[in-house]
């Protein structure tokens, strides 16, 4: 099973909409991939999910994620990193079995000049902390709000082409 990662709760996200279209683009090459928002998150999650805690609202996310065998995570750039929000739920998802010798592909987004560079370095160390195996091709979209149009679909032509070929090789990962 594949599962997308939008990787904050910021409500109108540009996160969101570039892992909707990782989806509509995977189900065009016909792979079916399921979406987790992490604006799906209990809003009290640190206090009720964390340390050995468990709630009921997190517990139909954490079945998600050990089912899921392939994650790709889209990861906003926020104060040169990956969101905090991101970290926190990995935090709080069952250790090791959740991601333990699973594969993810990472894809960065910043409004600024980056693509998230340094937060998709630092994620990569977590994801080898917690041996997550990553996909060496990992994408960078700086400047998204000229990236995407008023439908969520991409415009230029070199991030149209390294966003498809990351695609092809995450399917065959
Ligand atoms: C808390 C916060 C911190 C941010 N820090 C950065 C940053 O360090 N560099 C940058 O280029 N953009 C930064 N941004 C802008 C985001 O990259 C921008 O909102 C972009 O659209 C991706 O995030 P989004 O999915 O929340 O829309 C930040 C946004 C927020 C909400």
């Amino acid at each position: 099973m594949i599962t997308i990662i939008s990787a904050t709760n910021r409500p109108g996200s540009h996160t969101l909409k570039l892992a909707q279209y990782y989806q509509q683009k995977l189900r065009e090459k016909g792979t079916e991939a399921g979406l987790l928002s992490l604006a799906e998150l209990p809003a009290n999650l640190i206090q009720t999910d964390l340390y050995g805690k468990r709630s009921p609202e997190f517990m139909p996310i954490q079945d998600i994620i050990t089912r899921t065998d392939k994650f790709l995570f889209i990861i906003p750039e926020y104060n040169g990193s990956f969101p905090g929000v991101l970290k926190v739920f990995i935090d709080a998802c069952a250790y090791p079995e959740s991601f333990y010798e699973k594969k993810a592909a990472l894809v960065g987004l910043s409004s600024g000049k980056y693509g998230n560079i340094r937060g998709i370095d630092h994620f990569t160390g977590v994801c080898h902390y917690i041996h997550l195996n990553t996909m060496s091709l990992k994408i960078h979209i700086a400047s998204i709000n000229k990236e995407m149009d008023q439908n969520g679909q991409l415009l230029n032509a070199d991030t149209l082409k390294f966003t498809n070929e990351q695609i092809d090789k995450f399917i065959k990962f």
